[in-house]
């Protein structure tokens, strides 16, 4: 599968308030965790909003890829209006995505950080424990997707609508499992983080910084690791949870 970068001219297939499909010409293929920088009405001479908005890939076939977002502010609003056959600007593969699994993984999505773990888990096969949580039912996305997996799939809402009560890291034990790949707020990044360590268990954090450029240009991005300044675009999203400075991240 290739990775270089392409800059596409896309037509939305469908958007929805939670979805969007587009087919994206020239798409080289991804590796799980990348994502793409959305840029709407392409054409125009200035861009509402002006910078493009980073997306995870949620899935993919050949040159059709799907997205799956909560709408928090204008970017996400017009998306989830964009007409069939609108025109939109993709760049991407970018970023570094997830490694290959060493051992038993557990997946911890949390709100939108769901979208970034589909791929990784449908890659996994039968021994992988996905545990996905938000405030109410509509925030787990993709959740009938997750459910046709042959994965362990367990599910939290904060108001109880869906799966237990109470918070997504409430599932993670210690002695989870062998590696652990998470996406989410950054609070339950640090607990999937915290626990992982406490079982002896690998962590890989996937971050959702805000980002202008997403391709290392514009220092928008940078995070504090432990061996100074990185930039969540190119060297990330996704880190080793051990080697940031969780108290200096948003
Ligand atoms: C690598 C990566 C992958 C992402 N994948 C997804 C995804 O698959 N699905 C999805 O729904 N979202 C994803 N996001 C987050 C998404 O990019 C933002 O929600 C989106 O850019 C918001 O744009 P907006 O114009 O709607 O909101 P804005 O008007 O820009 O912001 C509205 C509100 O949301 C807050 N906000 C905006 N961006 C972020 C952010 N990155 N983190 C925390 N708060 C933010 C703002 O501070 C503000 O309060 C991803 C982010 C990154 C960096
Ligand atoms: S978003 Fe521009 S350097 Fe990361």
């Amino acid at each position: 599968m290739g990775c270089s970068l392409i800059f596409s001219t896309a037509r939305v297939v469908r958007a929805s308030a939670t979805e969007l499909v587009a087919e994206v010409p020239g798409w080289p293929g991804h590796r799980p965790g990348q994502f793409a920088m959305l840029t709407l009405d392409p054409g125009a001479p200035r861009h509402d909003p002006l910078l493009p908005r980073p997306m995870a890939v949620y899935r993919s076939e050949g040159e059709r890829l799907e997205f799956r977002f909560k709408v928090v502010g204008r970017g996400t609003k017009l998306l989830a209006g964009l007409a069939q056959g609108a025109p939109l600007g993709v760049l991407g593969p970018l970023g570094n995505g997830f490694p290959e699994p060493q051992g038993r993984p557990v997946l911890v999505g949390g709100g939108t950080g769901i979208a970034s773990l589909y791929e990784l888990a449908a890659g996994c096969g039968s021994d992988v424990r996905v545990l996905l949580g938000g405030r109410t039912r509509d925030e787990i996305l993709g959740l009938k997707d997750f459910q046709l997996l042959p994965v362990e799939l367990s599910v939290t809402t904060e108001d109880g609508s869906l799966g237990e009560r109470g918070r997504v890291t409430d599932l993670l034990q210690p002695s989870s499992g062998d590696e652990v790949f998470a996406c989410g707020p950054t609070g339950m990044m640090k607990r999937a983080h915290e626990l992982a360590r406490a079982g002896s268990a690998r962590c890989w954090v996937s971050l959702e910084t805000h980002m202008a450029c997403g391709f290392g240009v514009c220092l928008g991005c940078a995070v504090k690791t432990k061996s100074g300044f990185r930039y969540a675009c190119s060297h990330g999203p996704v880190f080793a949870a051990e080697a940031l400075e969780w108290d200096a991240l948003p």
